[in-house]
This record gives C-alpha cells, structure tokens and sequence, in this order.
C-alpha cells in the first residue's frame, strides 16, 4: 500500500505531510494511511498536467501510439486482476467476485478506448460541404487540454477507468481525485500507468479530501474540464466552479430509478433482476433502480417470492467465499441508510424484510438487504436516493399509470421495464424520461453504450463514443479558395 501522491511522473509526499485513515468497513480497522493532498499539491499536479500538455509529446502522438499506452494500461491491470480486487474489497467491501468484474471491466474499458484513439487517426478531418464555393472548409478534433476526474467511491477503479481512458485516448492530460473512501486502486493506476511508461504529468493522482483537494481541483484557472461522479449537492458545486471559468463540465449524479414489472413477466425472472438491480454492490450503485413498480395482479406473488429469495441473501465480509452483500462503505453511509429506513417506518412505510442491521454483526457497516411497501408517493424513501440494499415496492393497475409514476421523478437516470410483450416494452422504454433503459434486465453496463443521466442525474455522457466527445474539441478550419477578390472595403482592386 502506498503513502504518496502521482504528480509529473514521480512518488511524492503530500507537501504539508497529512494523511488520512483508510477503513476496512467490513472490520472497522484502520488498514493503512493514505496521504491527504491538499490545494498545494493539487497546483503542483495541475502545473504538471499543463506543461504535459502544452509542451509535452501526448496530445501530439497519433491516435496509434496512444492506444499502445492504453492497451499497457489495460493490461497491467489484468496482470494485477486479484490482487486490485482484493484492494478494492479491503477498502470498499463489496463481495471479491464483484470487486474482481469491476477490474475486469475496468481493464476492458482502456482497450476499448485504445481501439477510439486508433480510430481517431483515421477520421482525423471532416469536409464540410459549404453553399458558398468559393470557400472550403474542414472540422478538426482536438483534445479539451487538462482534465479534471473527480469520482465515488462505488466503483473505484471503474469510475477512474470511465475518466481516465478517454481522456487520455482524446489526448488530454489528467489530474484525477479520487474518493477518501476508496483511494487505494486509483494510487496503483498511477503505479501501472508508470509501469507502462506513460510520459511525465498524463496522468496524475492526488488522493485527499473532496472539499479540500476536490474543491482545489474543481476552482483551479488551468483546468479546462471537469469530469464528476458523485451526489447532486458536490454536482452542483462543480457545475458553479466551472461557471466561473467556463470549464467543460461533465456531471453523472444520483437516481432513485423505476423498474416496471409487467403480468405477463416471469415472477422468478423478474424477482432476479428486481434484486440485482438493489442489492448488486450493496445497493450503493447510482443506477440502482430502488422504485418497483409491480402489475397488482401479479403484485402478492411478486413480494412473497422477493421476501423469501431476499431472506437468504449471504451477508458478510466480502473476502469471504460466497458472500453476496458486504457492508456499506462507511459508518457514515450506514448511518444515513438505517435513518432513512426509521423516517420510511415514520412516513408509514412498512418493512416487509431486513430493516437495520443484520443479527450476529458485532462490527462492520452492514445493513439488512431491505424490502418497503406501502410506501407513500411523497415521502423521503419514494423520492430519494438512500444508496443501500433498500429497495421500495408498489403496485400499478395500468400501463398509463406505472409511466406516470415511474416518471415522477426529479432524476433520470436509469428505468427498467421487463414484460414478455416486446412492443409494450418498447413503447414504455420509449415513453420513460431516464438516459439508460433496461428492457428485461437492470444494471448490465457496457462500455460500448452511452451512460448518463436526464433531469438531476446529471450532464452529458460517458462511454462509447460519446465518451470520447468528453474530451475533444472541435475547430473548423476555413479556407478562401477563390482568385477573386472579396471586394468589400477594396473596390477596384488590381491584382497582379
Ligand atoms: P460525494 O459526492 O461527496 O463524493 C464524490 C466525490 O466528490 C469524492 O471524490 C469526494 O471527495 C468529492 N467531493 C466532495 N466534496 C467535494 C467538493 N466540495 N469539491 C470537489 N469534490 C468534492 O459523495 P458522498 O458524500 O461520498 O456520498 C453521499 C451520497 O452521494 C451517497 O449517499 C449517494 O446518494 C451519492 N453518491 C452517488 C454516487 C453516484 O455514483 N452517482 C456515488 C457516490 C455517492
Ligand atoms: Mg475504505
């Protein structure tokens, strides 16, 4: 485990020497100390970014050399595969299968982008045809400059790979922050990328706390765009910190996200998904889709089946073998679940499973995988997002009424539909306000597809191309192509 900050290439101690405890939330003991950078480092970090990117050779390589650094990456983190997903447990808890497919992903996300940066090459310029002749013009993509990655603790690894890979296939150089609650993968991101060869100040990491070294990086003049996962309140101060400067800004924030469940689905199917759409990663997952809407008729069935399978979900240290639900990440995270469960029971929700912490759990931040019916439309758990295994139930009479509530929502990220009628699926995927629709399933994530958010869920959208367009400018460059004059100040010119 490591104590120093990435900054232009080297391992350097924090510059005022703070550190902050790192917690194993599934014992509760203080594992390591990371180091706890602050507005001087973050300068430090952000001056090596530019001058990478100013002066140094990354945003001038092809597209092809790029995507070899990439794909180094990628493969530096296959080669370490258990031993970061053993990391990422230690620091944030989840099961070591899960922690082991997000590593897995977070490897497939960089050669994904390798592959775009190639494609760069090959579609360096774009002819635009003008009604003008006597003009020609082109558009050229370019990278935004120095970006900023500012991300949960969830996914840590992953949420740095969403950032860092396109940033750096576009040819951007990046400071990343990670979450103190999980700060150990990204520091060995910045070990793999020096392994790779990666040149001096592409990438740096500054680990520390989101209001000092968070905020440092969100405020400083020579970042141009910010890339932020996170909860709305944080969302809404990058966005002003960008404001000020006009700095890009891509934001992916919470959800409290529908799943519809029509008659005519398979109740065993249905149930499945319903909790691999909540209690997957501990239900600390910003896609969750913790509003189920459930046909009545089916309705009885329906909850008596997810009582029972919900009942022997496996819940333990996420070391351990065939644990399915670990803690949440942090005493604090533990805390507001359990108060949001009490002010569910006060608004007159009812538990209908789990509901605090599980018996025999002397230690650790564990909480009961949890079911809540009757919940009322305007209470708090209906409405906002609690980000742990709690999942509210509520039956709908007609396919009118469960778009009405699946919509009601001031977020927009994900919704899941699942019906054995393909075309009322597709009308209901059509009619629901959420940047990601899941038809028969909820939360597989690919990193072919575009993600992110409507409404307060956030701005833009990550993977895919779309990805990519996160960190590339675009300039048109505009040719006069005629021998004739242009005759407006100069009338009678004689060209010789
Ligand atoms: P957070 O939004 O505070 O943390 C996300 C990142 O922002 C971390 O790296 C943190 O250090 C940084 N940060 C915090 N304050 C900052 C500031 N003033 N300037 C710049 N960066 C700052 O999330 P938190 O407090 O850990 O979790 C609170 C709630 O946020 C959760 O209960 C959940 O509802 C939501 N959340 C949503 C996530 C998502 O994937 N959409 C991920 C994590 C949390
Ligand atoms: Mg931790």
């Amino acid at each position: 485990m490591r104590n120093e900050l990435f900054i232009d290439g080297h391992w350097v101690k924090p510059v005022n020497g703070g550190t902050f405890p790192i917690v194993n939330p599934a014992t509760e003991e203080v594992v390591h100390h990371g180091p706890a950078g602050t507005a001087e480092d973050v300068d430090l970090a952000v001056r090596a970014a530019r001058r990478a990117f100013d002066q140094g050779p990354w945003p001038k390589m092809s597209g092809a050399e790029r995507a070899r650094y990439l794909r180094a990456m990628a493969a530096g983190i296959r080669n370490r595969l258990q031993e970061l997903a053993r990391l990422e447990t230690i620091d944030n808890g989840k099961p070591i299968p899960e922690a082991e497919w997000d590593i897995g992903d977070a490897a497939g996300c960089f050669d994904f982008y390798a592959d775009l940066a190639q494609e760069l090459d090959r579609k360096p310029v774009e002819a635009i045809a003008l009604a003008d002749a006597r003009f020609t013009s082109k558009a050229v993509r370019e990278p935004v400059g120095v970006a900023a990655a500012i991300i949960p603790w969830n996914y840590p690894l992953l949420m740095a790979a969403w950032k860092v890979a396109p940033a750096l296939a576009a040819g951007c150089t990046m400071v990343l922050k990670p979450a103190e609650l999980t700060s150990m993968t990204a520091m060995e991101l910045a070990a793999i990328a020096m392994a790779a060869d990666l040149p001096p100040g592409v990438l740096n990491v500054v680990t520390g706390a989101g209001p000092i070294a968070g905020q440092a990086l969100a405020d400083h003049p020579n970042v141009d765009k910010l890339a932020f996962t996170g909860s709305v309140p944080v969302g809404s101060k990058i966005m002003q910190a960008a404001a000020r400067d006009i700095k890009r800004v891509s934001l992916e924030l919470g959800g409290k996200s529908p799943f519809v469940v029509f008659e005519d689905s398979d109740i065993d199917a249905a149930v499945e998904w319903v909790m691999f759409g909540i209690f997957w990663n501990q239900g600390e997952v910003c896609s969750a889709t913790s509003r189920v809407l459930v046909q009545e008729s089916i309705y009885d069935r329906f909850l008596d089946r997810l009582i029972e399978e919900t009942g022997k979900i496996k819940i333990g240290d996420g070391q351990d073998p065939g644990v399915l639900l670990g803690p949440l990440v942090s005493r604090r995270q533990m805390d507001q679940v359990l108060s949001a469960i009490d002010k569910a029971r006060a608004d007159g929700a009812h538990v209908a499973v789990g509901g605090g912490r599980p018996a025999g759990f002397n230690r650790g931040f564990f909480v009961e995988p949890t079911v809540l019916v009757d919940v009322p439309l305007e209470s708090d758990a209906w409405n906002e997002e609690i980000f742990g295994p709690v999942v509210c139930l509520r039956p709908f009479a007609t396919e009118a009424e469960a778009v009405m509530l699946a919509n009601d929502s001031k977020f927009g990220l994900a919704a899941a539909v699942m019906s054995r009628d393909d075309a009322r699926a597709e009308r209901v995927a059509a009619a629901l306000r959420a940047g990601i629709v899941w038809i028969n399933c909820s939360q597989p994530t690919f990193t072919e597809a575009p993600w992110g958010g409507y409404k307060q869920s956030g701005i833009g959208r990550e993977l895919g191309r779309w990805g990519l367009e996160n960190y590339l400018e675009t300039k048109q460059i505009t040719r006069f192509a005629s021998a004739e004059p242009w005759g407006w100040y100069i009338k009678d010119s004689t060209l010789s």
